[in-house]
């Protein structure tokens, strides 16, 4: 057994050859618990993989490096007759009836844009009613669930920063009626940021500063968290995923489960036609022949702009961020070994010099996005669906995509039962 001031030693050692040694820049000044804690968080970041990420800085990811890009083909719902539509809803109703699905909230972002200090999911956009983001969700859950007449059950990704907060919520909430034993939170892993220079910071002086691993990180952190496990106890073979933000999402939507299942695919995807070629949301294509998103921050210009000959975009179908996969692919796609994708970010640090809080304008971040997993699939199921019916997100304070926008949208499309 190594001593305390042993394990430093070897460490500071290893952080110096790496030039990472300010991580211990106030070890002396800690008190025993802090300096433990201090070092269990260094043991357990994985250096080389930081250093590699460094490393790539500036070059194209691995995965998007690879293959020709082409349109992907999907299935616009609205042009499905009122009876396949029929039929595509029960056969979804009637396996959410048998429990075979669940839903699952990714709500482990930090939600900068929006300028909001709390979980997002704790937002109020400001209905008549005051509901916040989640239960809005759980109304939606609610309802589905008494339609099929079981409880769906609703898994909610969280993260170290908003985790306590978000529990605390929905306790001080009951849990908005839904039954504390139907709902699973469980976080996300985090990983270093770093500045312009490689260099890991401080969150304070015993803490590595960390930021949630993306929403690429959800089957890693349902399969260590034991949700995985949960799900198959409860007898759930397929997951409804989708983000917090979006206030008209149809949570468990019955017709996506019916076209899901008659598509014979492992996973499937919603899509609304984009309104502009600069759109800030990921477009469905295919890489090399494998299903794939590119991301509004990474699509080149020509390919956002292109359109047919009938002036359709070529790259217009939009991700919504509603996904169903089969849970076993989920469980595998656990290791998929996805890409990092970096942002520049606002990084909130302690100064290894002064000690005092700092802010560094353009950190690095990096970020594993869900929709790499879809690369690793032999096809997807794209369902297209309308716009002004399912896609209202919150993402900026004022303007496009804000609580103004998201409200209007929310109370247009829920006018009737408002008025009951
Ligand atoms: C996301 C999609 C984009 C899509 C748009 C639709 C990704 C990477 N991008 O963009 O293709 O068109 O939604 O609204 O999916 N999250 C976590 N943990 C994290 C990071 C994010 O749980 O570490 C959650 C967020 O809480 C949110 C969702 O993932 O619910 C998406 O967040 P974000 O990464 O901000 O992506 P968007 O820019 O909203």
């Amino acid at each position: 057994m190594f001593s305390t001031e042993e394990k430093k030693e070897a460490l500071q050692e290893k952080l110096k050859r790496i030039g990472q040694d300010g991580l211990l820049a106030f070890y002396e000044e800690l008190n025993e618990a802090e300096k433990s804690a201090l070092l269990c968080d260094i043991e357990a970041i994985d250096l080389p993989l930081m250093e590699r990420l460094y490393q790539t800085i500036g070059k194209p990811l691995s995965d998007s490096a690879a293959g020709e890009i082409e349109p992907i083909g999907g299935t616009d719902a609205a042009s499905l007759p009122a009876t396949e539509r029929e039929r595509l809803y029960r056969i979804g109703l009637n396996e959410l009836a048998a429990g075979r699905m669940a839903a699952l909230t990714m709500a482990g972002g930090q939600g900068t844009r929006l300028g909001h200090t709390g979980p997002k999911g704790t937002y109020d956009i400001g209905l008549p009613s005051h509901k916040s983001l989640f239960e809005i969700q759980c109304c939606g859950l609610k309802k589905i669930s008494e339609e099929a007449g079981r409880t769906v059950p609703w898994y909610i990704m969280t993260s170290r920063i908003n985790h306590d907060e978000t529990t605390a919520f929905f306790a001080a909430h009951d849990y908005f009626g839904y039954g504390r034993e139907n709902i699973y939170f469980f976080p996300q892993m985090m990983i270093p940021a770093m500045d312009r220079e490689g260099r890991l910071l401080l969150e304070n002086k015993y803490t590595v500063l960390k930021s949630p691993n993306g929403n690429g990180g959800l089957f890693a952190s349902l399969l260590q968290s034991g949700g995985i496990e949960d799900m198959r106890r409860r007898g759930v073979t397929r997951i409804f995923i989708c983000g917090i933000d979006n206030c008209l999402v149809k949570m468990a939507d019955p017709l996506f489960l019916g076209f899901f299942e008659e598509s014979g695919e492992k996973a499937a995807a919603k899509s609304f036609l984009k309104r502009t070629a600069d759109e800030k949301a990921g477009v469905f294509c295919k890489r090399g022949g494998a299903p794939c998103v590119i991301e509004y921050t990474e699509i080149p210009k020509a390919l956002a702009e292109q359109k047919d000959e009938q002036g359709t975009w070529v790259y217009g179908d939009t991700n919504v961020l509603n996904y169903i996969f089969e849970l076993d692919t989920a469980e595998r796609l656990a290791d998929a070994g996805l890409p990092y994708h970096i942002a520049v970010k606002k990084l909130n640090y302690i100064d290894f010099r002064t000690g005092t809080p700092a802010i560094l304008p353009d950190g690095y971040k990096f970020e594993l996005f869900l929709f790499d997993a879809f690369s690793r699939l032999d096809g997807l199921a794209v369902l297209r669906i309308e716009r002004t019916e399912e896609f209202a997100p919150v993402k900026n304070l004022t303007g496009i995509d804000s609580a103004e926008t998201a409200r209007e949208m929310y109370l247009n499309i829920h006018k009737e039962e408002l008025l009951q």
